[in-house]
């Protein structure tokens, strides 16, 4: 068959041999339709083309083993969080994107213990209820907190500045299903601008800041693993987070408070900061849990 612009889709579908994987097929030829539609619509003339390519080139070199360019590339094309999106779950707390800055092994720290290693920024008690969609507590879940600092750095990006742990923390919940740590009010923050992506956001007049927000991550037995955020919801931003990862849900009051007795309780100093929030893990479904 002559290659033509009608015949191009079709002919790159029947390129596929007959008993490829069906779900892989289906991804590919999804694609292949998609992008062929793109080229068709918006015609890029071949110097284009090429730019296209150069950029994806730089993207892939930008990556090593601590830098993923790729997925910062889906994070701002809104791809990231609209996969995590058609993949959420009606009931229980949403899901959010991970983002670049989790480390697979965070301190463990008791309830009521500070991840706040520098000691600098403004006091903040966060307060979390780990439950069932019924309401019940999960004793012995397991939480993973990690978060910027004041200024808006991870302790990942400020070796010389911040020790190792520096905003972490592993936490496990009590018998009513609760944590509490002392923190600093995170900062919002620009995503990394230094390679394509950033150029990208440079190219379009897009900032690339994202509001303020601890990233949690919880799990308990016989409960979907959830990827999440808090955001602070008078942060700079929330209305134009770089990344599109805010949802209404995960916007959360950080009160302003001025008790002397509360302050001790927590032992922190006043006025102080408090954010109290509910995690709702949803039970596997039998697919998932076999
Ligand atoms: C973060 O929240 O750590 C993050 C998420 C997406 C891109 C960059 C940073
Ligand atoms: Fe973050």
């Amino acid at each position: 068959m002559d290659f033509t612009e009608q015949t191009a889709t079709a002919a790159v579908r029947d390129s596929i041999a007959p008993g490829t994987e069906p779900r892989l097929t289906e991804l590919f030829v999804g694609l292949v339709d998609h992008l062929h539609a793109y080229v068709r619509e918006v015609r890029p003339t071949v110097a284009e083309w090429a730019v296209a390519v150069d950029f994806l080139t730089a993207v892939g070199q930008k990556c090593d083993d601590t830098r993923q360019e790729f997925v910062l590339l889906s994070d701002v094309l809104g791809i990231s969080m609209l996969v995590e999106t058609i993949n959420g779950q009606e009931v229980g707390t949403e899901s959010t994107v991970l983002g670049p800055f989790h480390m697979t092994e965070s301190p463990r720290r008791a309830s009521g213990d500070s991840i706040d290693l520098l000691e600098g920024g403004r006091d903040c008690v966060v307060e979390l209820r780990v439950l069932d969609p019924d309401g019940a507590p999960l004793p012995g879940a397991v939480v993973d907190i990690w978060q910027c600092s004041a200024d808006g750095f991870y302790d990942v990006q400020q070796p010389d500045v911040q020790p190792p742990g520096n905003g972490r923390g592993l936490f496990e919940a009590d018998d009513d299903g609760h944590v509490w740590f002392r923190t600093v009010v995170p900062s919002h923050y620009p995503i990394p601008v230094d390679g394509p992506v950033g150029g990208l956001l440079g190219s379009l007049g897009r900032h690339p800041y994202r509001p303020a927000h601890i990233h949690v991550i919880a799990t308990t037995e016989g409960h979907r693993e959830l990827i999440t955020h808090l955001f602070v919801a008078d942060s700079e931003h929330i209305d134009s987070d770089a990344v599109f990862a805010v949802k209404k849900s995960l916007i959360v009051d950080f009160d302003e408070l001025d008790d002397p007795r509360a302050a001790q309780r927590y032992g922190v100093d006043v006025p102080f900061r408090r954010a109290r929030y509910d995690i709702v893990l949803n039970p596997l479904s039998a697919g998932e849990a076999a």
